[in-house]
């Protein structure tokens, strides 16, 4: 089929690329031209694994293009996806101004029935305002179809969650675009559920939600864990083996960050306080997040005492593995508060220190993980990338002035690292 895809941030580029990788032919519009030349001239605004392969591929083979014109887009297929941005406001409520900005856009430019998808995140109702904002704007009483497609992909395993999706969510308010749509996935052999518009929306801030919910969840755990003196691990180890909860989702951490689950939290209580209805319940997941991290920093301080003046090595600036994404990062979030409090850091992350240098220019920054502890006080592990498992404990031992590691991510066996000699606090495991 024939698919344009408006936006090439993470949900559209990966979208368009998985799409042409099942055969269809497809067209990422984007309004940034310095990005679209970057991608026809082979080069990859983010970093996502396994992209770049296919973008490559599928260019060369010719179904796959980029373009700065919603006009071309539009008149090159049938199927029109919306994947812009949908960023916070500072009340945390959501700001439309890109979708409605695309609706007329691909209003002024239909000339024959059209059906336009929305992938991004969007508050229930939007469907209604942007199949509103078409009628109003389409030069000629042109027919078309909103439908509501959500994205559930992670960051850092889209092109997997792309490909073997748990579902694919259509919410439509007529029955035309169905059959055209179910093609569109027919590649993928996924489960397809078909809903009314606004069904469909609310399934995505839902799931984020309770995603959200399920790690304070834990992390509320971890506290009661560290009181005890029970593993907040075992634990969820224990839990998890009930299928109805599962182990996905139960790791303790310094709380979760990113682009999507504080922002799609915030706009889920403000939907539905517009609604009338105080939703305390993801408040209270809001509140868990925040003191996550307010009582890392605690252990920081019970055991430093005074964190001015002395020199902290950092590894991970990401918000979460796999990832060069900084955006609402606990690392960043941590490094800056310590900081704040005049303490010199020395960071390394795989993939996020460019990004990281934007927003965090005082650190130095270090280009060998085993390097990262030379001369520091203590080591801070604050991203949970796999390949600090292989750090070389001996090394940093040795490096640091007392063996001391913070771990915010619980990267470590807690009596190996004592027998190692180090001074070991992590989240949840043990007395804290
Ligand atoms: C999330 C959703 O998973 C995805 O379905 C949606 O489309 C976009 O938002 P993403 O933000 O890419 O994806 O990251 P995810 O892997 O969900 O992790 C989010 C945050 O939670 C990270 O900071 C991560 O470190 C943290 N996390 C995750 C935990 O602290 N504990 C866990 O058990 C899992």
């Amino acid at each position: 089929m024939n698919l344009t895809i408006i936006g090439t941030g993470y949900v559209g580029l990966v979208t368009g690329t998985c799409f042409a990788e099942a055969g269809h032919h497809v067209i990422c519009v984007d309004n940034d031209e310095a990005k679209v030349n970057l991608l026809k001239a082979g080069g990859m605004p983010i970093y996502e694994p396994g992209l770049p392969e296919l973008v490559e591929k599928n260019t060369a083979a010719g179904r796959l293009r980029f373009t700065s014109s919603t006009q071309e887009g539009v008149e090159g297929s049938d199927v029109v996806f919306i994947a812009v941005p949908t960023p916070p406001q500072p009340d945390g409520s959501v700001d439309l101004s890109f979708i409605e900005g695309v609706s007329r856009e691909i209003a002024s430019a239909m000339t024959a029935y059209k059906i336009v998808v929305d992938k991004s995140t969007v508050p229930v109702q939007t469907g209604e305002k942007v199949a509103e904002t078409i009628k109003r704007y389409r030069k000629t009483k042109v027919e078309f179809d909103v439908v509501s497609n959500p994205e559930f992909l992670r960051e850092g395993f889209a092109v997997e969650d792309f490909m073997k999706p748990d579902r694919v969510v259509i919410g439509v308010s007529s029955p035309r675009p169905v059959a055209a749509m179910k093609e569109v996935y027919a590649p993928y052999q996924a489960p397809v559920i078909v809903t009314d518009i606004n069904s469909a929306e609310l399934i995505k801030h839902a799931s984020n939600s309770f995603l959200a919910l399920k790690i304070s969840y834990i992390n509320a755990i971890s506290v009661i864990c560290e009181k005890s003196g029970a593993n907040v691990q075992e634990v969820a180890n224990g839990m998890g083996m009930d299928a109805r909860i599962g182990r996905e989702f139960l790791d303790a951490s310094l709380g979760f960050g990113g682009s999507c689950f504080p922002k799609d939290l915030s706009a889920f209580i403000r939907i539905s306080e517009s609604m009338g209805c105080r939703f305390g319940l993801l408040e209270e997941v809001q509140r868990i997040n925040a003191a996550q991290m307010d009582r890392f920093l605690k252990k920081i301080h019970d055991t430093l005492w005074v964190v001015k003046g002395k020199t902290l090595g950092v590894l991970g600036l990401a918000f979460k593995q796999n990832t060069d994404d900084v955006r609402m990062s606990p690392a960043i979030e941590l490094c800056q508060r310590l900081l704040k409090e005049g303490a010199r850091l020395r960071v390394y992350d795989p993939q996020a220190m460019e990004k990281a240098r934007a927003v965090l220019p005082e650190p130095q920054y270090v280009s060998d993980m085993n390097d990262v502890a030379e001369g520091c006080d203590a080591l801070i592990i604050a991203t949970e990338w796999p390949q600090f498992k292989r750090l070389d404990l001996e090394r940093a031992r040795k490096c640091l002035s007392h063996p001391i590691i913070f771990d915010g991510r619980n990267m470590f066996d807690t009596e190996e690292m004592e027998r190692l000699g180090f001074l070991y606090k992590s989240i949840g495991r043990g007395k804290a």
